[in-house]
């Protein structure tokens, strides 16, 4: 019985639930574009759903546990109507595959992170009282190789989109499972990214977000190994280039960089190209280059230092962001002040910053010296406090600024406010005026900074230069204000 057939509902409706990285929101975008062209409709909620996917993530314990307690709840659900179908995907699929149709006879069937093509007909032979799992891991380029945009499946926002432009990760730094549950790096050719990404521009989207677990490893190994040609790869940087090209894509951001992969045409493409956004998201994880060693990051604090003059060199008001790991096993609060010191001198905007988290099937879940709960505890809220102070300081900064705004939606400070981002990647706020809907990109004045975004007014059109590419402020600083570049640098 094809999906369309099925007495339930006309067509049957499916909810995704997702947790974890933006990989997986877009493996999510992925399933729900595959299911689509299968004849499903995307239901409210799960409420009127008859396929319920849950999209996992293992990167940490507590990402982990919500799946098991999430099955939970399912089961309830499953309960409630007769051919109710529940899949589980993502990072812990991929790992766990079998148990977890073992454990939990609610679920019909188990897909890995390169097994999305096949959600459609693992979710009919469930139909047809078949469970299965499929955690095969690929080294093949056909998990790319995914339909246009089906007409009903917009994108999460209008006028923005992710783009993946590479998955997996050979880095293997030691806390870390994704190597494991997203398998070897892997390269989309580049045509394949610029064709998509002009599919997406003649869909109104401006603004893409270019993926993979470390993204500017983009073609490395195969510019290495002299493949590139063959391979349709090329260096990262002139994949940006070729994406800035592009008519009607004005910004482009990239995620998660690994510092070691950062050239000097990559930095350079940061003053280049007027698309490629003033915000590098870059992880550090620690300031002490004891603990980095331990984690096998692969490079110095001093490097980190390094990379980050050389960004500010080639566009001075880049907004540097990171991720941290604090309570690594051996952190001494020496190591961990030294950290606090990094980030202070770097300035960053802003930071996700964890509590670090033993994941089994990794190098650190052996190393000594764990650090206890309340320890590290302590240190992660005193490291938020100092970042919540650098944000706050860099937001002030912005105050009297124009900018642009592409918006997002409804703000979440209620009343008639929209929230958009600007080319920092900061939150905007701004009052609802006329033609300001999702989608829209705003010339705006920040006027007033709060500890977490900013509040902007809508310009008149037209009344300020520069804005379609962000490099607002950019060209003010290179016009000639150098002893303020130092501050401004932070302002994202
Ligand atoms: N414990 C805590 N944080 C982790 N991260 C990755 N693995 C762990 C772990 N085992 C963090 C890193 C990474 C971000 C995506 O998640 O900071 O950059
Ligand atoms: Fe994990 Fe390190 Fe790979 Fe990032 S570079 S995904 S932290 S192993």
């Amino acid at each position: 019985m094809g999906p369309r057939e099925h007495p339930l509902s006309e067509p049957r409706r499916f909810w995704i639930r997702t947790f974890g990285c933006q990989m997986n929101v877009h493996d999510t975008e992925k399933v729900a574009n595959l299911l689509h062209h299968a004849g499903y409709g995307a239901a409210g909620g799960p409420a009127d759903a008859d396929l319920l996917v849950v999209n996992t993530c293992s990167i940490r314990a507590k990402a982990e546990h919500k799946l098991y307690s999430d099955l939970g709840l399912l089961r309830e659900w499953k309960a409630e109507a007769a051919g109710r179908v529940i899949g589980v995907g993502g990072c812990v699929a991929q790992q766990e595959g079998d148990a977890i149709l073992e454990r939990f006879d609610q679920v019909d069937f188990v897909f890995g992170t390169h097994n999305l093509r096949r959600v459609p007909a693992l979710a009919e032979a469930a139909l047809s009282g078949r469970r299965a799992v499929q955690t095969q891991a690929s080294r093949s380029l056909d998990r790319f190789d995914l339909p246009e945009r089906h007409p009903d499946c917009a994108g999460a926002t209008p006028g923005r989109a992710f783009l993946t432009v590479m998955e997996g990760c050979d880095m293997f730094c030691t806390f870390c499972i994704v190597p494991t549950t997203r398998g070897r790096e892997i390269s989309r050719p580049a045509a394949a990214i610029v064709e998509e990404a002009r599919q997406l521009a003649d869909h109104g989207v401006c603004e893409v977000t270019l993926l993979g677990q470390t993204v500017n490893a983009y073609g490395r190994h195969d510019v290495r190994r002299g493949r590139a040609a063959a391979t349709g790869t090329m260096p990262f940087a002139d994949l940006l280039a070729q994406l800035d090209a592009i008519p009607g894509i004005e910004r482009i951001r990239y995620t998660s960089p690994h510092p070691i992969f950062f050239d000097a045409e990559l930095i350079r493409a940061h003053g280049e190209l007027a698309s490629l956004c003033p915000h590098v998201h870059l992880p550090l994880q620690s300031g002490s280059d004891r603990i980095l060693e331990r984690m096998r990051r692969r490079h110095t604090c001093a490097e980190y230092r390094a990379l980050c003059a050389a960004l500010r060199d080639a566009r001075p008001d880049v907004a540097l962001t990171s991720d941290l790991i604090v309570g690594f096993p051996g952190e001494t609060e020496a190591d961990f002040q030294e950290t606090l010191e990094l980030v202070e001198e770097v300035a960053l905007v802003d930071s996700f910053s964890f509590k670090y988290s033993p994941r089994p099937g990794t190098r650190a879940v052996e190393f000594p010296g764990a650090v206890p709960a309340a320890e590290a505890q302590e240190r992660l809220e005193r490291l938020q406090a100092l970042q919540d102070r650098l944000r706050f300081a860099a937001h002030r900064i912005r105050v009297g600024q124009t900018t642009e705004v592409l918006v997002e939606g409804p703000s979440r400070r209620g009343g008639s406010q929209l929230r958009g981002r600007d080319p920092y990647h900061r939150v905007v706020n701004l009052e609802a005026g006329e033609g300001l809907t999702a989608g829209a990109r705003a010339p705006v004045r920040i006027v007033e900074a709060t500890p977490h975004s900013l509040i902007g007014e809508p310009l008149r059109a037209g009344t300020q230069d520069g804005l379609k590419t962000g490099h607002g402020p950019a060209d003010e600083m290179r016009r000639g204000e150098p002893s303020r570049a130092r501050s401004m640098e932070a302002t994202g």
